[in-house]
């Protein structure tokens, strides 16, 4: 949800033009996290002023407003050293409009202007604070009282420099941030910063990096600009580049960044992230005993094409065809088909005493939440522990019990879900073992387990997830598979999936062969207002998920039922009109499947059946079918689920909906 993107440029000529393009095109690629006005400030021509820009709905306005307004000379003179900030907003206080767009500013005279993600939750404290020493609002939101509260902090303390500044303000607000500030008293200098909301700086530079790490400095500065360094016995410098020249960049993450530099710093909570004179320092005002003496720069592996859609109409579409390589990848360099292995990097440490647990606990949201229940079956049968799913916020509402030894799965795409990492840290607290299951390397969730499993999917642009689905599908099915190792009993099964696995990407294949024939279903329906999905069994994960993705991208109602519960309420719904759409594989729960089909048909209901390849009984039951190849049981839902996400795709598009960016909806949802 929104985002950050900021720009410094030091001793590389850059005119405000080439700035401002660079923070527009930033702003493009963070769109997918959903926000709802955009804005950017940089410095005047002169450089003694700030300049902001703003408006309410896409980056695209923002960027013909900014063709409007900067169209003299002045803006294509090259500078040496600038710092513009930019932002994405997903409105929590105030209406989105013009006035309540970020950046915002500490006084009429702009002298410092903030852009800031998250929810700032004492700020009427803040706020009647400042109102009190004269301070006068424009705007309705939290962030506001941010700006003013660094002015006032520098009226009230003339020899803090910049970073301290942004340091005290950051001490008296509570809530979750990240935020960048920059001012017209600090030219060049940029202050960054986050608590519970991801933010990172990536560095450009002419040459390879001398060095991988970026000392942190501690404590409170003896005299202003230089921070006191607490005793260690390797070098305490700040970092320096190599060459002067330098780039940096602060944003929510890495799709922003990746196509200028691919060495980044993921900031921790409460780092304070200060570049001045060229030079980054990150700084921490107490330091504990277990805080590390530098924070590591990280090489991202994204490629640029990742983040293109390249010859695909949107970047849902281009996901779902990407299945057949991010499965590969999920399960690259982890199962050894030929020796019938497979190793966890993430976790192996930790099975010993996952082992020992009474019992795993899987706990998400929405698509996330369906790959838990799409897998709890396995886990059950090749753990033989009870296996408990839940769905965050609900989970949180209860006050669940939570033992010692109890181990506890986060399932997160983002791994910055905020309802998830409420869980997590509650789960922690009372002493659980904390497991990840994230695609987002240096996401909070990442970093706060105590290990997991990466699910290598790349990155996932679409608003709605889907090979993400598929990928955390097939990461609990290989920890399941890890699981079972060494249960004699449980060898020609583990065999039986791993066979299936080592096939699965040409499965994926020739469902994806599909899409034509599911787009002319689509167009029967999509005029409807309603879509029944029904299965049971390994399958019913993908009525959940298939129901979720018509609802979120084609704003049509869609359920996803329970085979088994027809009887008790759902079978009211069917008649002659209403579409449905059931799976009817050949799998354990067959015979009952065929049972419900027989119930819909005898209501006149004409289903739409997903059904196996050649499989002559079931299509008899209704003219429309799907056929998809055969797998083992327990994953077919990843073959089944695939049509779903091609149909709400198809559905979409000939509602006319904004396929990547569903309304009301964000990527990464970082508020409760
Ligand atoms: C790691 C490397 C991979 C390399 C492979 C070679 C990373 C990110 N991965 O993969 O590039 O090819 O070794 O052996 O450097 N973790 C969490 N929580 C999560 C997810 C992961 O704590 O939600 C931790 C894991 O416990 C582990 C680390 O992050 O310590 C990396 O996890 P993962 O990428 O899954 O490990 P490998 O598959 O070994
Ligand atoms: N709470 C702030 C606002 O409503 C920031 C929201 C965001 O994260 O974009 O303006
Ligand atoms: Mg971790």
């Amino acid at each position: 949800m929104c985002g950050i993107f900021a720009y410094l440029n030091y001793l590389t000529p850059k005119s405000r033009l080439e700035v401002l393009d660079l923070l527009v095109t930033g702003l493009k690629r963070l769109e997918y996290r959903g926000y709802d006005s955009t804005g950017v400030a940089i410095d005047s021509p002169d450089s003694k002023n700030i300049v902001m820009v703003k408006r309410t709905g896409k980056v695209k306005v923002l960027e013909d407003a900014i063709k409007e307004h900067f169209s003299g000379g002045e803006y294509s003179e090259p500078v040496m050293t600038h710092i513009g900030i930019a932002h994405t907003r997903w409105a929590t206080h105030g209406v989105p409009c013009e006035r309540n767009s970020h950046p915002h500013r500490s006084d009429e005279g702009n002298g410092f202007v903030v852009v800031h993600n998250g929810i700032i939750t004492n700020y009427n404290d803040v706020k009647t604070f400042l109102a009190k020493r004269g301070y006068e609002f424009e705007s309705d939101t939290d962030t506001e009282v941010f700006a003013k509260l660094v002015h006032h902090l520098w009226k009230t303390h003339p020899t803090y420099s910049f970073r301290e500044l942004v340091e005290q303000a950051i001490l008296q607000v509570e809530g979750a941030f990240a935020i960048a500030v920059k001012s017209k008293h600090f030219p060049g200098e940029c202050v960054a910063s986050r608590r519970s909301s991801p933010l990172l700086v990536a560095i450009k530079t002419k040459s390879r990096l001398a060095t991988d790490h970026i000392p942190i400095l501690y404590g409170k500065d003896t005299d202003s600009g230089k921070p006191q360094v607490l005793p260690r016995s390797d070098s305490t410098s700040e970092f320096m580049p190599e060459e002067k020249e330098v780039e940096y960049f602060f944003a929510s993450d890495a799709s922003a960044v990746i196509e200028h530099t691919n060495r980044v710093i993921y900031l921790e909570d409460d780092d304070v992230a200060a570049v001045r004179d060229g030079t980054l320092s990150i700084h921490r005002l107490k330091k504990s005993l277990d805080d590390p003496h530098a924070r590591e720069i990280t090489t991202l592996k994204m490629e640029i094409q990742q983040i293109m859609k390249g010859n695909y109409d949107y970047f849902m579409q281009k996901e779902i065809f990407e299945q057949p390589d991010s499965v590969v990848n999920t399960m690259r360099g982890r199962v050894r088909f030929d020796g019938n292995a497979i190793v966890l990097g993430g976790i192996k440490d930790y099975i010993p005493e996952i082992k020992r647990c009474r019992r795993l606990m899987l706990i998400g949201c929405g698509t996330s939440y369906h790959s838990a229940v799409a897998t709890r079956q396995l886990l059950e049968e090749l753990t033989e522990l009870p296996v408990i799913v839940e769905l965050a916020s609900d989970f949180l509402d209860r006050n669940t019990p939570i033992f010692r030894d109890d181990v506890c799965f986060f399932i997160s795409q983002s791994g910055e879900t905020a309802d998830t990492l409420m869980a997590l840290r509650y789960c922690k607290q009372r002493g659980a073992l904390i497991v990840g299951i994230t695609n987002t390397v240096g996401s909070s969730i990442c970093r706060e387990s105590h290990c997991g499993v990466h699910i290598n999917a790349g990155p996932e642009i679409g608003v709605a997830s889907t090979k993400a689905y598929t990928s955390q599908f097939i990461s609990l099915v290989m920890f399941a598979l890890v699981m079972s190792e060494d249960r004699l009993s449980l060898q020609q099964r583990r065999l039986e999936i791993l066979q299936a696995l080592s096939n699965l990407a040409d499965q994926i294949r020739k469902v994806l062969k599909l899409d034509s024939k599911v787009q002319e279903l689509a167009k029967d329906l999509y005029q409807h207002k309603s879509l029944l999905i029904m299965g049971r069994g390994y399958n019913f994960a993908t009525c959940l998920e298939g129901a979720l993705k018509v609802k979120e991208l084609t704003y049509m109602h869609s359920e996803g039922i329970m085979a088994g519960e027809l009887k008790h309420g759902p079978l009211a719904l069917v008649d002659d009109s209403m579409p449905v759409l059931m799976i009817v594989l050949r799998d354990p729960v067959y015979v009952k499947c065929m049972n419900a089909l027989q119930q819909v048909t005898s209501r006149k209901g004409c289903p739409v059946i997903i059904c196996e390849e050649g499989d002559e009984e079931t299509k008899a039951f209704s003219s429309r079918h799907l056929e998809i190849p055969r797998t083992v049981d327990c994953l077919q839902g990843i073959l089944t689920v695939i049509p779903m996400q091609l149909l709400s795709y198809h559905i979409a598009v000939l509602r006319g909906c904004d396929v990547d960016c569903p309304r009301n909806l964000a990527k990464s949802v970082t508020v409760e």
